[in-house]
């Protein structure tokens, strides 16, 4: 169970330092830094931690899902999953409570040949980039994996391919920013309020209300590009993209680890929790921030997820959600200052947003500070919109 909001709306007396709007987990990660560096925060939304991270299975990839030509996003993401094991020691012992976190390797499997080649594509990119994988034969898979169908073709051990358990993850942030002394406001920021100087000088929220603050940390997801009361161009383009991702309960282990896969083209992954279920993810779909969990895409996922692991039939379908992931035309994200003073973002984090947390949060630290942000952000601060002049630096 995630921890309800602390009761009680936030002092509206207070001027706050920062207001983070946005209880995601980038939104929670930055409020527990800024917090633990002393800053008075607030952050508002209406049901932190149960938005894209909900919805999502955990798993911590750098570079399983990035593709060629985006070399400086992956560095990005072999960076955020290096901060991982000390931000999971912090983050517990803040919290008192486990979240889960498992590093372990990840087994890819391919399904048929075209899946193999392409499978091989992506291993020739890791090593490209320096990250190995170890090939395996389809009966080394299945030796790794004994749950694994006879009919796969192959695949490859990649090493440094954590998971945390989502939920947990989010109830252990709520504990921690509580303890910090982080406020809760259950509203949604509507707009941002600007001085005479166009200085940001507090939220507007939809009760009407306005929180002061100095800084406002726009961590919305693909929510955050409907900010209002800000120049045209200050925002970039961010979008959902809508993911399919199911749950399903066994009394007894499955697998041990997490298995990915190509099935005929589609991508499938399998990620095992200690209370013996299996999160089944996920679809990628531009169909615009569509609520409905549909048939065809539960139907998909259980198909592609069965052709790999025979066994997931025996298990019981607990649930079936869908989450939106922000995405932005580059699938990387923006984290900086925007040209509003004061108004800076954490958002656009697409498939990355639990990998990317911990760094980001460190980078939003850093923003507020004044401080060098971690070296690997250098191509990701805010970027305009399509069309628009370019941003002074
Ligand atoms: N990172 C998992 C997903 O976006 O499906």
């Amino acid at each position: 169970m995630v921890p309800s909001p602390p009761a009680g709306a936030p002092d509206m007396r207070a001027t706050y330092d920062v207001v983070v709007a946005g209880g995601g987990v980038i939104g929670l990660a930055s409020a527990w830094t800024l917090a633990r560096d002393g800053r008075r925060v607030v952050v508002v939304d209406p049901a932190p931690g149960h938005g894209a991270v909900w919805v999502a299975a955990g798993m911590l990839a750098p570079a399983n899902e990035a593709h060629f030509g985006e070399e400086p996003l992956v560095r990005l993401l072999v960076a955020a999953g290096q901060r991982w094991p000390d931000f999971a020691r912090a983050l517990e012992e803040a919290a008192g409570r486990t979240i889960g976190f498992i590093p372990s390797d990840t087994v890819v499997v391919a399904c048929d040949a075209s899946d193999r080649t392409a499978l091989d594509q992506l291993l020739s990119f890791r090593e490209s980039i320096g990250l190995g994988a170890r090939r395996l034969s389809a009966s080394e898979c299945r030796h790794a994996i004994p749950a694994l169908s006879p009919a796969i073709r192959g695949g490859a051990e990649v090493p440094n391919e954590y998971q945390v358990d989502n939920r947990l993850l989010v109830g252990a942030l709520i504990e921690a920013c509580r303890s910090a002394d982080v406020q809760f406001s259950s509203a949604s920021v509507t707009s941002v309020e600007l001085d005479h100087s166009g200085a940001v000088r507090g939220a507007v929220t939809d009760d009407g209300l306005t929180l002061a603050a100095d800084t406002v940390i726009g961590a919305m997801g693909w929510q955050t590009s409907g900010l209002g009361g800000l120049p045209p161009g200050a925002l970039p383009e961010l979008r959902p993209v809508k993911g399919h991702v199911l749950r399903l309960a066994g009394s007894a282990p499955l697998l041990h680890r997490t298995v990915r896969g190509l099935v005929h083209g589609r991508s499938i992954y399998l990620v095992p929790r200690r209370d013996h279920s299996v999160v089944v993810g996920a679809t990628v779909e531009e169909v615009g921030a569509d609520p409905r969990v549909q048939a065809g895409a539960v139907h998909s996922l259980l198909d592609s997820a069965r052709a790999l692991v025979p066994g997931i039939d025996e298990l019981e379908l607990a649930e079936s959600a869908v989450g939106f992931r922000p995405g932005s035309p580059d699938n990387a994200p923006h984290v900086g200052w925007t040209d509003v003073p004061g108004l800076a973002l954490a958002t656009g984090h697409f498939r990355n947003g639990i990998l990317m947390a911990p760094i980001t949060a460190e980078a939003v630290g850093a923003l507020v500070n004044g401080s060098e942000l971690p070296a690997e952000f250098a191509p990701f601060g805010v970027r305009p919109p399509t069309g628009s002049p370019a941003r002074s630096q």
